[in-house]
C-alpha cells in the first residue's frame, strides 16, 4: 500500500466521555490517499468497476453546547474498485461552514440539542440554528457525488473519483435540499424535496441527467413537518406527512421539541414525477419512517416498502449518561422499533392496505439501484446493537418467496450502510456484492468487506484493510464507473 497523508486540518476538540465521541464514533481528522490496499482475507473480485462512497460525521471543534452525533462535520470516504485492485481516500466535505470554522479555529454553530441562540452565526435549513455540515447522505447524479444534510442545506458537489469538493449545486432552491434525493439510473434524473417552517412547508423538484432543474412545485402541508426520505415509481414521487413533528407552541419560542401526535394519521402524497397534475393523498396508521427501500406501480396500486416505527417518540434511554437520555433513545432502533413494512395505495379506490414484512428490528435498507422505482425482489437491511446507533449485520429478504438470510459481523465489529454493487454483465437482480466498511473495536482498525449478495450467510468474500480507523456515520452509495461517466444507464 502507498499512503499519502494530507495537510492536517485545524481541530479544537478535547477528549470527553461522550458516548458518540468515543469508540466506533471517535471522530477521524486525518485525510489520506491509499493506493493498492492490502487484502486481509479472500481476493478482490475482478468483476466490479466503480466506487463505494460513505458519508460520516466527524466533529472537528469543541461543541458549544451538548453534542449530538448528527452535528458532526461531513467526511466522505471512498473505495475505488477496478481490475481486482482497490484504492481508498477520504476528505472532509469543504462546506461554507467547514471553511468558516477552520478560519475561526473553533465551533461557530450549536447543535441539534442546543437552543438556537447558542450559535454564533445564523444557521441553515429547516431548523434555522444549525451548521450545514453536509454529513447525512451521499448519492451520485450527473457524473458527480452530491452530499446532503438531513435538516435541508446546500447540496455539495464532489468529484466521486478524487473527492475534491467542487462547490454547491447551482440548482438548489432557497429552502435547500433535504438528505435523500433519489436518482433514477434509467433516466439519469434526480428527484428531491425540501421542508421548512414556513408555508407551504414542503417542495418537490426534478433535476435532469444534464444537471438542469426542470421541475419544482409546492407540496403543501398542514404545518412544519420533519420528512426524512422520499421514494419514486416510474410515474410518481412519494412524499410524506407523519404525525411526529416539532411542537408548534414550542416552535413559536424558537424551541425544537419533537412530539408524536398519535391521534393524527400518517399521510402519503402521490405526486406526478413531472408536471403539475393532481397530488393524491392517502392515509395510514400513525408512525414515523426514516427510510424507504423502494416503491413501484402494480396495476391500480402503488406499492411502498420502508421501516415502520412502532414507538416513534421513544422517551428516555435509562442507561445513558446524564443529559443524553433522550438522544440515545432516539438513536436506538430497538427503542423506536423499526420493522420492514409494506403500504399499498389503491389509486382507484383511495384505500390503503399495510402489512409488516418481518418482525425483526431492521433499518437502513438497500437495493440494486437498477430496479429502483420498479417491481423488485430483494432488499438488504441492517441489524443494530440494542441501545446504540451501530450496525451489527445484514439481512437479505426475498420479497417474492418471503424468505430471508442474514450475516452478523461479530462482537465489537460495526458495519456501514451496505449498497449493492452489480457484477459486470449481471442479469439477475441479486448478482453482485454488498459493500460495507467495518470498524473493528477489538483491534482498533477498519476494513472494507464485500459479501456475495446471492450468499449473504457465507459472510465476506474479501476483507480489505483500510489505512485508518474511521468514524461511524449514516449513509453510503455505490456508483458504477459507467454510470458516473455516462450519467444514465445505456
Ligand atoms: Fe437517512
Amino acid at each position: 500500500m502507498q499512503l499519502t497523508r494530507h495537510k492536517p486540518i485545524v481541530t479544537s476538540l478535547k477528549p470527553s466521555n461522550h458516548p458518540y465521541l468515543n469508540g466506533a464514533w471517535t471522530p477521524l481528522h486525518e485525510e489520506v490517499d491509499a493506493l493498492e490496499l492490502e487484502v486481509i482475507e479472500g481476493a478482490i473480485p475482478t468483476d466490479i468497476d466503480g466506487v463505494y462512497l460513505r458519508n460520516t460525521e466527524n466533529q472537528i471543534h469543541q461543541p458549544l453546547g451538548r453534542f449530538h452525533p448528527f452535528d458532526g462535520d461531513g467526511m466522505l470516504h471512498q473505495i475505488d474498485f477496478a481490475n481486482g485492485r482497490a484504492n481508498y481516500r477520504n476528505r472532509f466535505v469543504r462546506t461554507r461552514c467547514f471553511h468558516a470554522e477552520q478560519e475561526a479555529q473553533d465551533s461557530l454553530w450549536g447543535g441539534l440539542m442546543d437552543r438556537v441562540g447558542v450559535s454564533k452565526r445564523p444557521g441553515f435549513g429547516a431548523h434555522g440554528g444549525l451548521k450545514d455540515s453536509s454529513s447525512t447522505d451521499v448519492i451520485v447524479h450527473a457524473g458527480k457525488a452530491l452530499s446532503t444534510f438531513y435538516q435541508c442545506g446546500e447540496a455539495y458537489v464532489v468529484d466521486p473519483e478524487t473527492l475534491e469538493t467542487e462547490g454547491v449545486a447551482h440548482w438548489g432552491p432557497l429552502d435547500g435540499v433535504s438528505a435523500h434525493p433519489k436518482v433514477d439510473e434509467r433516466t439519469g434524473e434526480l428527484m428531491f424535496f425540501n421542508y421548512s417552517t414556513h408555508a407551504p412547508y414542503m417542495h418537490y423538484g426534478v433535476v435532469d441527467a444534464d444537471n438542469k432543474l426542470i421541475h419544482y412545485r409546492p407540496v403543501p402541508l398542514p404545518g412544519p413537518r420533519l420528512p426524512h426520505d422520499m421514494a419514486f415509481t416510474e410515474n410518481y414521487a412519494i412524499l410524506n406527512d407523519f404525525p411526529l413533528f416539532w411542537d408548534p407552541e414550542a416552535l413559536k419560542l424558537n424551541a425544537h421539541v419533537v412530539r408524536m401526535h398519535p391521534g393524527i394519521p400518517s399521510r402519503f402524497a402521490i405526486v406526478p414525477r413531472r408536471g403539475n397534475g393532481e397530488i393524491r393523498w392517502f392515509e395510514a396508521a400513525p408512525t414515523f419512517v426514516l427510510h424507504w427501500t423502494n416503491a413501484y406501480e402494480d396495476g391500480d396500486e402503488i406499492v411502498l416498502d420502508g421501516y415502520f416505527q412502532s414507538n416513534p417518540e421513544p422517551g428516555k434511554f435509562k442507561d445513558a449518561p446524564q443529559g443524553y437520555e433522550h438522544m440515545m433513545g432516539h438513536l436506538d432502533e430497538h427503542t423506536f422499533q423499526s420493522r420492514l413494512h409494506r403500504w399499498r395505495f389503491n389509486l382507484k379506490t383511495g384505500a390503503t392496505q399495510e402489512e409488516t414484512l418481518d418482525p425483526r428490528i431492521l433499518e437502513f435498507g438497500t437495493i440494486n439501484q437498477r430496479v429502483a422505482g420498479r417491481k423488485y425482489r430483494y432488499v438488504y437491511s441492517t441489524t443494530s446493537k440494542p441501545g446504540w446507533f451501530l450496525f451489527t449485520g445484514f439481512v437479505k429478504h426475498d420479497l417474492e418467496t418471503r424468505t430471508s438470510e442474514s450475516y452478523e459481523l461479530g462482537e465489537g465489529r460495526y458495519g456501514s450502510e451496505a449498497p449493492f454493487a452489480p457484477r459486470i454483465g449481471a442479469t439477475d437482480e441479486d448478482d453482485g456484492y454488498l459493500v460495507s466498511f467495518v470498524i473493528d473495536e477489538n483491534r482498533g482498525t477498519a476494513e472494507c468487506v464485500l459479501i456475495d449478495a446471492k450468499r449473504i450467510d457465507d459472510g465476506p468474500v474479501v476483507r480489505i484493510a483500510l489505512p485508518h480507523k474511521i468514524c461511524s456515520g449514516t449513509h453510503a452509495c455505490w456508483a458504477d464507473r459507467q454510470f458516473i461517466r455516462d450519467r444514465k444507464r445505456p
